[in-house]
């Protein structure tokens, strides 16, 4: 299907479309932000989930890009992108052996490791491929999902020290447990904290290894209170490039009742599909659309109040204060999504738009890379 000159509500839905203007911003707006300060951007493709996107976060300066596993860290050097790190441990064999296999077409592939058993697995793996590789310490600094505990990190950095085909070139501490705090300030107390828990740990291993450079840290939420933290040397954000009302609905350093630093790139485009209801009517976007953790979808643009609840799998019921005000069958609205990672990762495509206009198409070809 031809999509480019179509006008946005044109398009079937419900769909994902992409605001290319306020894309641009978002990335141009975190890259500024990261070298006004002197430090390095390694955006998390695990929200996008698609590697054109992350070529553009490329272009605009990242780099490299992150990858939450190792199906999508394949599908990332498959397009074509390099500097990648995997967020999270790798412990069983036959991951170890396709991060392997990774890395043979792409020696800077780094991955974090949080455990002795993992780094001997990798160790061995790397052996016997005659291979060495990049990783980081993953350090828990609060959100006790992943990481070694910070007591017991130094120990775990001599022991991957000591191994032959590991060079550690230092930590990764992401604190995701603060970054939608809703107040400004009480998150930026909370990411300090966190952060410190880590410090003392890096500055000992940059007097222990010359390798030992990179500190990479930080959400959405907190990006501009960990540029802040010296020992910091780059962010690994996600979710600033497409946005959503889970982040929306936070404070900022400007604004104490919403979060302003970035746009809401991202939209769901959905129609009225029923009205024969008094006080609301029906659209075509339920729960296989739309992600239901992280709040509510808000609709753009509703002068008369319009709101969408959960309405099951495969429709939503929008409702308003005065029901002269709902929107006549066959109306497409535009909704911003509730937690914009989990949604991405129910469709196929983004369909990118400038103003009304669709211009374009981008897969979302890491979709479904779970693994
Ligand atoms: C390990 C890790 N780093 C970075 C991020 C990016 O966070 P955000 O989407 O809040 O920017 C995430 C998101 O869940 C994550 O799990």
């Amino acid at each position: 299907m031809k999509t480019s000159g179509k006008n946005k509500f044109d398009l079937d839905t419900p769909c994902l479309v992409l605001d290319l203007d306020l894309l641009e911003t978002n990335l141009r707006k975190m890259q500024d932000a990261v070298n006004r300060a002197g430090k390095n951007l390694r955006p998390h493709a695990k929200t996008h989930k698609c590697s054109p996107l992350a070529q553009k976060q490329r272009e605009a300066g990242a780099i490299g890009i992150c990858a939450a596993k190792v199906s999508e860290a394949e599908a990332l050097v498959k397009a074509g992108l390099g500097g990648i790190l995997v967020t999270g441990p790798v412990p069983t064999p036959g991951k170890i052996k396709r991060l392997v296999e990774i890395l043979a077409v792409d020696p800077s592939l780094m991955v974090v490791v949080d455990h002795r058993e993992g780094v001997n697995l990798l160790d061995a793996a790397l052996s016997e491929r005659g291979l060495s590789m990049d990783v980081l310490l993953d350090v828990d600094v609060g959100l006790h999902r992943t990481g070694v505990k910070p007591a017991e990190a130094l120990e775990l950095a001599d022991y991957i020290l000591s191994r032959e085909r590991l060079r550690l070139r230092g930590i990764q501490a992401y604190a995701g447990q603060v970054q939608h705090i809703r107040s400004y300030d009480d998150r930026k107390t909370a990411s300090h904290q966190s952060l410190q828990e880590a410090v003392p740990l890096f500055r000992e291993l940059e007097k222990k290894a010359e390798t030992c450079t990179i500190f990479s840290s930080s959400g959405t939420g907190t990006f501009d209170i960990d540029l802040a933290v010296p020992e910091v040397t780059e962010l690994q954000v996600g979710s600033y490039a497409c946005m959503d009302a889970e982040y929306l609905d936070i404070g900022s350093a400007e604004n104490d009742r919403q979060f302003t630093s970035f746009g809401p790139a991202l939209r769901l485009l959905t129609t009225v599909v029923s009205t024969n209801q008094k006080g609301f009517v029906t659209v075509d976007a339920g729960l296989k659309s739309l992600y239901r953790d992280g709040g509510t979808p808000k609709i753009i643009g509703s002068e008369s109040g319009m709101t969408y609840t959960w309405f099951g799998d495969e429709y939503g019921m929008v409702i308003c204060p005065d029901p002269v005000g709902l929107p006549p069958i066959g109306t497409v609205l535009e909704l911003v999504t509730s937690h914009c990672d989990p949604t991405i990762n129910l469709f196929n495509q983004f369909y990118l738009i400038r103003g009304n206009d669709v211009v374009g198409v981008w897969p979302i070809d890491l979709r479904g890379c779970s693994q």
